[in-house]
Order: C-alpha cells, then sequence, then structure tokens
C-alpha cells in the first residue's frame, strides 16, 4: 500500500541512532543564500488539488530529503521546480530567477536544475559518453572535445568511466543511475533534484548509487531529494519535509523527524512504513 518501504541498507550499520554531525544536528544550521525559493504554490490535476500552498526554501549547500505517502505531490513539486510542471499561482525561483515560461531561457534556467528519475531516462539510442556529452554541447555550448573531458571526469567520479563507449541497455541499473547524476552533474547544475533514484533498483544496486549520493552531498550539492531511504536522510540531510496529500505538514532535521515526528499524519506514515 505505501508503495516504497524504507530500506535499511547495510552500509548504514545496524541504524541505531548516533550522534547526528554538526551540519545535520540543528535545523538551523544555514549554509548558504536561498538557492530555490517556492512561494505560496499550488497546483490542481482537474478537480485535484496536488500542490496546496506550498512554501519551502533551499539554501545553497542544502540537502533535502522529501519524504510522504504515495500521491501526496512529492514528483509534482519536483517537477515544477524543474518546469516540467506549471503551477497554477505562487512563484518558484532558481538563484534569483523566476522560471521562464518557455522558450531559450527556459532551457537555460531548467540546465541550473539537473535531475534524476527513478526511471534513469537515458537516451537508449546513445552510448553512456553521448548521453552525458548531448547536454553540454547543445544547451551550454560546450565543444565535443571539452565535454568528452568533463564527461570522463564524471563517468569516473561515480565510478563507471569504463562503460563509456557502451549503450545503457548494456549496464545494470545501477551503473545506468549513477550515469543519469553524471549527466545531471554535467550541466553544471546549481542544484539537483532526485526522485525516488534508488526505488527502482534490486537491493544490491541501492547502496552504490545512495553513496555516490552521499559523496555529492559531502561536496556541497545543493539537493533535493525524494526518497524513503533513511540511511541517506539520517547520513546527509539537513532537513526532511514531510508531505500528505498535497500540503507541507512537518520540517524538521533527519533525527528529530524520525525519532520524534510531530505530527499524526507523519507518526501514522512512520508506523507503517517501519512496520512494512
Ligand atoms: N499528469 C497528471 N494528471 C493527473 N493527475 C496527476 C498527474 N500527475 C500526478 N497526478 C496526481 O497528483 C497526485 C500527486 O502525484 P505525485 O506523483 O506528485 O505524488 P507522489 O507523492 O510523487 O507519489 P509517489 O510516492 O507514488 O511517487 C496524485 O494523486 C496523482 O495521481
Ligand atoms: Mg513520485
Amino acid at each position: 500500500m505505501w508503495g516504497h518501504p524504507v530500506r535499511w541498507s547495510p552500509m548504514f550499520g545496524d541504524m541505531e541512532p548516533t550522534a547526528p554531525s554538526p551540519a545535520t544536528s540543528n535545523i538551523s544550521v544555514r549554509r548558504g543564500e536561498p538557492l530555490v525559493v517556492v512561494k505560496d504554490v499550488n497546483k490542481h490535476f482537474g478537480e485535484l488539488h496536488v500542490l496546496k500552498n506550498i512554501n519551502s526554501v533551499v539554501n545553497r549547500g542544502e540537502v533535502v530529503v522529501v519524504i510522504g505517502p504515495s500521491g501526496s505531490g512529492k514528483s509534482t513539486l519536483c517537477r515544477a521546480i524543474n518546469r516540467l510542471e506549471t503551477i497554477d499561482d505562487g512563484i518558484i525561483t532558481i538563484d534569483g530567477h523566476e522560471l521562464p515560461k518557455e522558450g531559450k531561457a527556459l532551457a537555460h534556467l531548467r540546465a541550473d536544475v539537473g535531475m534524476v528519475f527513478q526511471s534513469f531516462n537515458l537516451f537508449a539510442h546513445k552510448t553512456v559518453l553521448e548521453n552525458v556529452t548531448l547536454g553540454p554541447i547543445k544547451v551550454r555550448g560546450m565543444s565535443r572535445k571539452d565535454a568528452d573531458k568533463r564527461a570522463m571526469e564524471l563517468l569516473e567520479r561515480v565510478g563507471v568511466a569504463n562503460q563509456a563507449k557502451k549503450m545503457p541497455a548494456q549496464l545494470s541499473g545501477g551503473q545506468q543511475q549513477r550515469v543519469a547524476i553524471a549527466r545531471a552533474l554535467a550541466m553544471d547544475p546549481k542544484v539537483i533534484l532526485l526522485d525516488e533514484p534508488t526505488s527502482a533498483l534490486d537491493p544490491e544496486m541501492i547502496n552504490e548509487v545512495l553513496e555516490v549520493m552521499i559523496r555529492l552531498a559531502e561536496d556541497g550539492m545543493t539537493m533535493i531529494v525524494v526518497t524513503h531511504e533513511m540511511g541517506f536522510a539520517r547520513k546527509a540531510a539537513d532537513r526532511v519535509i514531510f508531505m500528505a496529500e498535497g500540503e507541507i505538514v512537518e520540517e524538521a532535521t533527519p533525527e528529530q523527524f524520525f525519532t520524534n515526528p510531530q505530527s499524526a499524519r507523519a507518526k501514522d506514515f512512520l508506523s507503517k512504513i517501519l512496520a512494512h
């Protein structure tokens, strides 16, 4: 019923609550100025009110985990931030710029927001290397030589440089997802959105992707991650946003949220996913 069970990943040990690092221990820790600002945002699909007066700010260098029941609007929020979905009213700004409605300006601003989906979404008929170089060449106007060099560095960083000449279908799910992360990074985004990046993966491949995400977080990348991976949230997130029925119901540090949720809806949600 709750499509995505929490996974207790072995890499995070037995998940006994550990002392949080200074960066994650206090919700007032803000690493930088506002980068993504979502203000009074509403969105309907027909009669369905899927985003209800959403307000949130993600600061530069912050890692925010979005969690909540299926259908609560997590993906719609991510897609709205990247303008893959329109909004009915309210404002979303990226680094001070409101998202343009269309055209070249939108392509450029969208390039500031890297996006990684559950289903990888690699271009099936292009090699791994071409998947990573396409955006920088087409949107950023980078030369093929420079794009290839940068792409190989990124593929190295996510541990799949030796797969560069292969087609996506020849890779495992975990490898494909790491290529998708490299592809998002190739555009030098200001923020990267990952929507359930590990939930389509076989268990043994989850950790290799989480490790890449944790390193990214440690490197200071601003990240918005929809995930039920509590290990990741505890280890890497500055903040957890809990959504239910289109609303942000709770915002807290991972420690606070998982050990002492405030709202009845969060308590109910956590009890269900923990019992899973
Ligand atoms: N294109 C669409 N047209 C109509 N309704 C939609 C569309 N996309 C999403 N919805 C509805 O909007 C609501 C929010 O969907 P959304 O995908 O954002 O939820 P979610 O929190 O990401 O869920 P999940 O955990 O299952 O991924 C759901 O009720 C969904 O059925
Ligand atoms: Mg979703």
